[in-house]
């Protein structure tokens, strides 16, 4: 270590520090360019909060150490908006394009619209002071700590001369592949997914606690102003062109267009190439360059004349409602779907969708035989927005949502405060059926040869009425089955015998407790050693562990309070299934670093390769971001490793993978953390 600093130096180097992180995130998050490795980066920052932490006198919100605040709010601050927030006319055809281009003279710039929620983020002197929501466009949310969060958003601007006031208004958005992530997330651990990245981006911002803010794949995009004091743009290019200079996110498509035929053609353009974009847009907005004249132009009381959005239309489809089934999610929530006439929409043909809950049908007055029109919300799950009325013939049958359970033998209850109707036996034979494939999947006790329709034999047979019963299952038992001969037999109670030493982390996501899905099951098990310690502990010690919190903790506190649970527990211990961290046989070499694996590789499977990387510390992510040090690429390696090249993420293939955890090896960052700051 070298000489501990006086005061004087510590306070350059912390200067210098947040300007080099400045500049590195700016690199990183808006050039896509960066310069350092994400170790190199990560350890600039740490050498910046210790001396902030041995120096508390030079502590500054704004510094790159503040991003992620300190305690949850109790709730929002309302504060004024200094210029109102207004909103904007919309047009829906090119007529009505042509017609404005018409009304008012060019040239225009075009943008995207940004389907995200609209801030205002207010800097003095240079420095970031606060971020408002819309809210009514007068006043709106003091959203800042949220806000901060977020790597892209300069806490100061890029400049040596900063105007005394600058407010710029912007959408935060949610990427579409973290929205894709974070759903599958919450689904894994029971939660309900959220429609679109919209929703996503907006329940997010509705966070208290900005932690929890900082792990939502949030950016934001600016384009436009609000109060500006000393600075001045005659035309909207020199308002775009300063935002990029000062250092923020800006559309990396804005042309200018000359005329309403100019305008189209690019609204055509930018239509084509909506699927570039991380962001989902829902039209193109039409501005007029020449700032000077907006003061003269006036508006209405919601939106000003200077600017205008076209709407693309949504994707949607019409077709018929053949059925309405049920689908049974792990922890038996019971989703309303629709089965369709199969119908092309946005590229894909779809035979399903969603029909939300019961409420849902109801206000939609959603019937079995109905004409409805599909839209593709968001990217994945098609959803009935309405029904074609007029095209009712009077045999379409309303759908009740207790008499089809009933139907089914499901005796559904409704928890309070929740739209979703759940079974509430776990062993009824569909709630068993699909514990049993959860308890069996890979991500759980990984048993071989027990997928979907062997469970549905052996539930059907009654050879099994809880997970347990599998450990109990005999050959003969099983050669008594449809398809069963013996080899098949022998596979699987060879399957269910290897699942009784899986890892810890497996068995506590296997047992199916709400939201604890396979991370949280991870971290479970790094806490406890073992079940007992688990079952002892109370919610006040749970919701203290990192990334448990308060409702998982309940969650699982419930989930062992009940009588049944500790049974079923006995008996797979009885069994001699593992309920205990193992002997700690690993080391902790890969501390630290993040992995994504992608393709398959030849000498181990993803869920091998995954814990092999535990073992040693490391952590496995699903998605690529910055905070990705490595992604092992196998073969058909895809949009992962894209990505991953795309950030300038390291790659490994396969013999690179079996090195670096067979040697060891230190990634290269480790060197030159040295060279930077210790030499
Ligand atoms: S300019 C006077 N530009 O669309 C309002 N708005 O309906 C000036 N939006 O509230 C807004 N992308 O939240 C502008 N490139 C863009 C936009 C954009 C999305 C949102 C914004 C606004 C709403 C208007």
């Amino acid at each position: 270590m070298s000489d501990p600093l006086n005061s004087t130096e510590a306070q350059k180097e912390i200067a210098k520090l947040r300007a080099e992180i400045e500049r590195h995130n700016r690199l990183y998050y808006i050039e896509a360019a960066p310069e350092l490795t994400d170790r190199e980066f990560d350890l600039m920052l740490r050498r910046l909060t210790d001396l902030e932490t041995q120096f508390p006198e030079f502590a500054d919100p704004n510094s790159p150490t503040q991003r992620v605040g300190g305690e949850p709010l109790k709730g929002f601050q309302n504060a004024a908006h200094a210029v109102p927030m207004m909103s904007l006319d919309n047009l829906f055809t090119q007529e009505e394009v042509d017609a404005y281009a018409a009304k008012h003279e060019g040239p225009f710039v075009l943008e995207p619209k940004i389907d995200g929620i609209s801030i205002s983020v207010r800097y003095e002197n240079g420095q970031f002071v606060q971020a408002l929501t819309r809210g009514d466009g007068e006043r709106g949310d003091n959203v800042s700590a949220n806000l901060k969060t977020i790597s892209s958003l300069p806490l100061r601007l890029q400049s040596d001369n900063p105007p005394a006031v600058f407010e710029v208004r912007g959408e935060v958005y949610m990427t579409r592949s973290g929205f894709a992530a974070l759903n599958e997330q919450r689904q894994e651990a029971g939660l309900e997914p959220f429609a679109n990245p919209r929703n996503a981006c907006a329940g997010s911002m509705k966070l208290l606690d900005p932690r929890e803010v900082a792990k939502r794949p949030l950016d934001i995009l600016f384009y436009g102003t609000g109060q500006l004091d000393g600075i001045e743009f005659s035309t909207h290019r020199e308002l775009l062109d300063t935002l990029t200079a000062f250092g923020f996110k800006t559309a990396p498509f804005a042309p200018t267009c000359a005329d309403g035929s100019d305008l189209w053609k690019n609204i055509e353009q930018l239509d084509q190439m909506r699927d570039e974009f991380e962001y989902e847009i829902d039209g193109a907005v039409i501005k007029i360059d020449d700032r000077s004249r907006y003061a003269g132009l006036g508006g209405t009381a919601k939106f000003p004349h200077w600017a205008t959005a076209y709407k693309y239309p949504p994707e949607q489809a019409e077709t018929t409602l053949k059925e309405i089934t049920i689908q049974i999610g792990r922890t038996g929530v019971l989703t309303p779907v629709a089965e369709l006439e199969p119908v092309q929409l946005a590229g894909t043909v779809v035979k399903r969708a969603t029909l939300h809950n019961e409420d849902e049908i109801q206000r939609k007055d959603i019937r079995i035989g109905d004409r409805v029109i599909v839209e593709k919300a968001g990217e994945i799950i098609p959803a009935v927005v309405r029904v074609v009325k007029k095209k009712r013939t009077g045999i379409e049958q309303p759908f009740n949502m207790i008499a089809a359970c009933e139907a089914l033998g499901i005796n559904p209850v409704k928890i309070e405060g929740e739209v979703a109707w759940r079974i509430d036996d776990l062993h009824h034979p569909a709630m068993l059926k699909r514990w049993l494939t959860h308890f069996a999947s890979r991500n759980g006790m990984d048993i071989d040869g027990l997928g979907e329709s062997i469970v549905e034999l052996l539930v059907d047979a009654e050879l099994v009425k809880s997970p347990a019963d599998l450990y109990s299952l005999t050959k003969p038992q099983l050669l008594g089955l449809e398809g069963f001969k013996e080899k098949k037999a022998q596979n699987l109670v060879d399957g269910i015998e290897a699942s009784k030493s899986r890892p810890f982390d497996r068995i506590l996501f296997a047992l199916g407790i709400r939201h604890v899905g396979s991370g949280a099951a991870r971290i479970l098990a790094k806490e406890f050693p073992n079940i007992g310690k688990l079952m002892e502990a109370d919610v006040q010690a749970l919701e203290k562990i990192r990334d448990i919190g308060p409702i998982v903790g309940k969650s699982i506190v419930d989930f062992f309070q009940c009588l049944e649970n500790r049974k079923l527990i006995e008996r797979l211990q009885a069994a001699g299934v593992n309920f205990e961290q193992a002997a700690k046989g690993g080391s902790d070499e890969l501390a630290g670093l993040t992995f994504v694996l992608t393709g398959t590789m030849e000498s181990l499977s993803r869920d091998e390769a995954g814990d092999e990387i535990r073992k040693r510390g490391g952590s496995v992510t699903s998605s690529v971001s910055k905070n990705t040090d490595y992604v092992v690429a196998g073969e058909k390696a895809g949009s992962k490793l894209a990505k991953a090249e795309a950030l300038g993420v390291k790659v490994l293939d396969e013999a690179a993978f079996l090195n670096l955890i067979g040697s060891a090896a230190q990634p290269q960052g480790k060197s030159g953390q040295q060279e930077l700051f210790l030499g």
